[in-house]
C-alpha cells in the first residue's frame, strides 16, 4: 500500500495541481493539515482534495479560518490571510474545516496529525529528541505530521518513526518547489519528492486577491 503524504497546502492550488499531476498510482492521500491559510485558492483546494478522496486532519490555520480560534497567536500577515479566507469560504466549507479531527489512525500502526501527537495543532517538531517526547504517549509506532514546512524523518531511541513530508504550498527549507512524500505503509519507507510549479501564477493570484505582499514574495525563495 502506497500513500501520498501531503501537508500545508495553504490554499496554493497551482502547487497542489502540480503535486497531484506528479503522483504515481497511490492507494490513498493523507493530508496533515493547514489546507487553507496564506494562499489564494482555499475553496478550490478544498474541493480538489475532496474530489480526490483525501483524508484530512486539522491544522492550526484550518481551525483559525473555520472558527477564529488561535487567530490572536498569528502574526499580522497570517491573521489577515486567515480572516480573508474566512470571509471567502462558504458556510459549508467553514463547517467542514471546523469538523476536521485533530488526529486520525488511517492505517494500522499509523497516526496522523498536524503538529505532534501531544499537541496536534501547535507543536513544531524539528529534531528526534522532541519527536521522542512528543510521541511518548502514542500507542502506535509511526506518525505523520506537518506544520514545520520542512521535510524530515525522525527515528527515536525506542524505535518510533515520525515523518514530515514538508509543505506543498509554502516550503520553508530554501527550496521553492512543492514538497510531498510517498509512504510504503507496510515497509515504513519514505520517498521525499519535489515538484516544480508556476510560483509566479500563485503570486499573481495572491496579489490580485489583496493578500499581504510578503506572503507572495516568500514563495519564490522557499521561505
Ligand atoms: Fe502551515
Amino acid at each position: 500500500m502506497t500513500v501520498a503524504l501531503l501537508s500545508d497546502v495553504h490554499a496554493n492550488l497551482v502547487a497542489l495541481e502540480a503535486v497531484l499531476g506528479d503522483l504515481p498510482g497511490v492507494d490513498a492521500i493523507w493530508v496533515m493539515g493547514d489546507t487553507v491559510g496564506y494562499g489564494p485558492d482555499p475553496a478550490d483546494v478544498l474541493a480538489l482534495l475532496r474530489e480526490r478522496g483525501a483524508i484530512l486532519v486539522a491544522g492550526n490555520h484550518d481551525r483559525a479560518v473555520a472558527t477564529g480560534e488561535g487567530l490572536d497567536l498569528f502574526n499580522a500577515a497570517a491573521r489577515m490571510a486567515a480572516e480573508r479566507h474566512r470571509s471567502w469560504l462558504s458556510g459549508a466549507d467553514r463547517d467542514a474545516l471546523a469538523a476536521l479531527p485533530i488526529s486520525l489512525e488511517p492505517a494500522e500502526g499509523y497516526s496522523i496529525c498536524h503538529g505532534s501527537p501531544r499537541d496536534p495543532l501547535w507543536e513544531y517538531v524539528f529534531d528526534a529528541r522532541t519527536a521522542a517526547f512528543a510521541m511518548a504517549g502514542l500507542r502506535v509506532a509511526r506518525c505523520c505530521v506537518g506544520h514545520t514546512h520542512v521535510p524530515a524523518t525522525f527515528r527515536t531511541g525506542d524505535g518510533k518513526l515520525m515523518i514530515n513530508p514538508g509543505s506543498v504550498g509554502q516550503p520553508r527549507d530554501g527550496d521553492p518547489r512543492a514538497a510531498y512524500a510517498l509512504l510504503d505503509v507496510v515497509g515504513a519507507t519514505v520517498e521525499f519528492r519535489r515538484v516544480e510549479y508556476q510560483v509566479s501564477e500563485t503570486q499573481r493570484r495572491m496579489r490580485g486577491r489583496k493578500l499581504p505582499e510578503m506572503l507572495a514574495d516568500r514563495l519564490a525563495f522557499g521561505l
